[in-house]
């Protein structure tokens, strides 16, 4: 777990360009630590218009993972869905981010042949984790469309994709590929929406396979004082700002991904 500096800091916006359906910003961040953990993240806010409109208060900040810590710079890829991801997603390139992180505990490193299986916009902290153990990693990704699949192009080498619609690479869900690639001695790490974690985690348990499963839920503060993160777990509830998000497959209920 790498620390994040105390308080949330300015960071300048050098790149937005699409990738496909998502957006993927590009940020300076000379005060930050060099190396966050793959599977931590950032809160974010814009530091001008964060909020509905004139005289109203502003949004609180938004979770997300980064997708690449490379020269000072980090990366996030988003999925513009809502009013935050919307404002960030049409930042200019000199505005600036308020940004705290990074948070939480990440990825830890493999012990056993790493499958990196993502979905959507779960895609995004994989692309570091890969970044970290090399273009041999078997990356397996899951897509709605030919248009979300852009971002495979972000990984290097060859990934499998699968895609909802056919469009791009095998007509079916990515836990298919998962199923027909599982070997004994893999660890898998994976990130998604939560009917694709839980099918994971399922998948892991049949094959007694270890993983490791980047979760999200709402997240007002980020660091643990809110408790409006809370997930379940065979020890009971975590706060998965603090205690995850990323989680052991092993220590989820049946079901509790998306709790
Ligand atoms: C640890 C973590 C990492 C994340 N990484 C990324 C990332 O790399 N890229 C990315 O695009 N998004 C990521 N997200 C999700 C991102 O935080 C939300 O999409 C964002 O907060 C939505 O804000 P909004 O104002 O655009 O929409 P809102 O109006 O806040 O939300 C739109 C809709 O999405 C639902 N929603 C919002 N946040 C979540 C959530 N965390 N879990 C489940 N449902 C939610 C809301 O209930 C609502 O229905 C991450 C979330 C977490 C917790
Ligand atoms: S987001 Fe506040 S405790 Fe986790």
């Amino acid at each position: 777990m790498t620390l994040a500096p105390f308080g949330r800091r300015l960071a300048p916006l050098v790149e937005n360009r699409r990738v496909g359906a998502y957006t993927l910003l590009v940020a300076e961040d000379p005060g930050g630590p060099p190396d966050p953990r793959p599977g931590q993240f950032y809160m974010l806010a814009t530091e001008e218009g964060w909020g509905a409109g004139e005289g109203e208060r502003p949004h609180l900040p938004r979770a997300f993972s980064f997708a690449r810590a490379r020269e000072g710079r980090l990366w996030f890829l988003l999925e513009d869905i809502g009013p935050g991801t919307h404002r960030l997603a049409e930042m200019g390139e000199g505005e600036n981010l308020w940004l705290t992180g990074p948070l939480g505990i990440g990825f830890e490193e493999p012990a056993g042949r790493p499958l990196l299986v993502g979905g959507g916009i779960g895609t995004a902290p994989l692309l570091c984790l890969q970044d970290e153990l090399g273009p041999d990693a078997k990356v397996l990704l899951g897509f709605r469309s030919a248009d979300h699949a852009e971002a495979a192009t972000l990984f290097a080498g060859e990934s499998q994709i699968a895609t909802d619609d056919g469009s791009v690479g095998k007509h079916a869900l990515v836990t298919e590929l998962l199923r027909e690639e599982l070997q004994p001695g893999d660890v898998v790490y994976s990130c998604g929406p939560p009917a694709m974690l839980e099918a994971v985690r399922a998948l892991a348990e049949e094959h007694d396979i270890p993983a490791q499963l980047a979760l999200e839920s709402g997240m007002a503060c980020g660091f643990g004082a809110c408790f409006g993160c809370v997930v379940p777990t065979r020890n009971g509830y975590i706060r998965l700002c603090v205690d995850g998000p990323v989680v052991e497959a092993a220590d989820l209920v049946p079901g509790g991904v998306g709790h």
